[in-house]
């Protein structure tokens, strides 16, 4: 599987000085997971290689075409095939387009002796085009039962799928549940398309346009390791402001976006705070999580974790008040009520962590998110300043499919020099628009 943190440390020749994938610096506050020394390949070329998965369906043969595509952009190609993959296209024949061997048998008399770790090792990206169903499958739950498999489970590269199969194998809810563990693990979906497919259905399942998924092959190259040796904090899910132990104030945010964030930040080689409340999510990848429960909670850990970040991101949705006493036990419904038989609550304001912190931000980049139901775009103008923010991601949480809970969003990139409009994606796809900004703005 893609973008295990922290990445093995990759020693730097000076003859690979466009490698994408720059060494990482040791960071100290994630001493837990011991960082592999990888065997120095004095053979390894100067250009970036993507591994190309080729599994086994009727789109196979338009993987000549994206070889191509990617060599021209002047990736050197090697490839990796499921025995079904083979039985398609032919082995010889990406041996050939490529120039390279290829691997299809896990043990042959050609290959390195562990083949699938020297596979993982020589990728800057992996892209798998096709991945049928059952390789998608197989990848969300870690099963590695050929040379394909074993070496997605072992790379640290960037994992790209561009998925094709049957329109009911696509919307089958185990697809959709592993499409989902995937994605919340950071690899890149190449979203296919709806049309006629092979098996003469009409429905979502075809395979991505081939110049779409070199693009989004290309853009990977630059991205690995773009955030090396910065460190950013992320705040995200919403608060929780308890009234008595079994009730407490909160807002409906899932915490996807902020998750996305710092996975996407973490797999592009930063060193990731993530100050969360409570998800059902599970830990991204290598970052380091405090998880809190109130407003002033997260407050103090985003503190903590502040000073000196290169890059600060709160997409928390924090509540604005809290019940002014917490009582200790369970609030009865007959007990303190007013004459009238209502219950009344006081609440006072919580701290604004993001515009507290950011008054001192110094060098760091602050990035504000902006929750609207009207007048989105004014108020998030005014967030941008109050708030002193480099730039607010505003949406719209007045449309129910977008937003809190969804998978997807559309918003606007509010800085001091204009405004952006995105299209409707995917909360990955907004992590990884997101960071570009970031990156760009470092
Ligand atoms: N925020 C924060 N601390 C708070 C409230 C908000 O850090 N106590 C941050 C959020 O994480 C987000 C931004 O401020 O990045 C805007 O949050 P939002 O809920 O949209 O706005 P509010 O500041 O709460 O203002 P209002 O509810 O009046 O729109």
């Amino acid at each position: 599987m893609p973008s295990k943190q922290p990445q093995p440390q990759q020693p730097q020749s000076p003859s690979r000085p466009q490698q994408p994938q720059a060494q990482q610096p040791q960071s100290q506050s994630r001493p837990q997971q011991p960082q592999a020394q990888q065997a120095q390949s004095p053979s390894r070329p100067q250009q970036p290689t993507v591994l190309v998965g080729v599994t086994g369906c009727i789109a196979t043969y338009k993987t000549c075409e994206i070889i191509r595509l990617l060599q021209k952009a002047g990736a050197r190609v090697k490839v990796v095939m499921t025995p079904m993959g083979a039985s398609f296209v032919t082995a010889e024949t990406f041996k050939a387009l490529t120039r390279e061997p290829v691997a299809l048998e896990p043990i042959d008399s050609h290959s390195a002796p562990i083949h699938h770790i020297t596979l993982a090792q020589e990728a800057d990206v992996f892209l798998i085009a096709p991945c049928t169903a059952n390789t998608l499958n197989k990848l969300a739950h870690g099963v590695a039962d050929n040379l394909l498999t074993t070496t997605a489970l072992a790379t640290e590269a960037p994992l790209l799928l561009a998925p094709a199969m049957n329109v009911h194998m696509w919307r089958d809810p185990c697809t959709q549940e592993s499409l989902g563990l995937l994605r919340a693990r950071g690899v890149q979906i190449i979203e296919p398309e709806a049309g006629l497919l092979a098996c003469g259905e009409v429905g979502e399942g075809r395979l991505a346009p081939i110049d779409q998924i070199a693009e989004k092959t290309v853009a990977e190259f630059a991205r690995a390791r773009d955030l090396a040796g910065k460190r950013i904090l992320v705040t995200a899910g919403a608060t929780r402001e308890q009234l008595d132990p079994v009730r407490y104030l909160s807002s409906p945010s899932s915490g996807i976006t902020g998750y996305a964030i710092a996975q996407e930040a973490a797999r592009r080689g930063a060193e990731v705070t993530l100050v969360s409340g409570p998800t059902n999510l599970p830990d991204p990848f290598g970052c380091r999580v405090q998880r809190v429960g109130s407003a002033l909670e997260m407050f103090v850990a985003a503190q903590g974790a502040f000073a000196g970040v290169d890059a600060a991101i709160f997409s928390a949705a924090v509540a604005d008040f809290r019940p002014e006493t917490r009582v200790e036990r369970k609030i009865k419904k007959d007990t303190n009520l007013d004459a009238d038989g209502s219950l009344t609550l006081k609440l006072v304001q919580n701290p604004d962590i993001l515009a507290t912190l950011a008054a001192d931000k110094g060098s760091t980049y602050v990035v504000g998110f902006a929750a609207e139901t009207n007048d989105v775009l004014a108020a998030a103008r005014k967030k941008l300043a109050t708030k002193h923010a480099d730039l607010i991601v505003a949406n719209d949480v007045s449309n129910p499919a977008l937003g809190f809970g969804s998978t997807h969003n559309k918003v606007w990139f509010v800085t001091a020099q204009g405004t952006e409009e995105s299209a409707l994606i995917s909360k990955t796809a907004l992590a990884r628009v997101l960071l570009d900004k970031v990156v760009a703005a470092l």
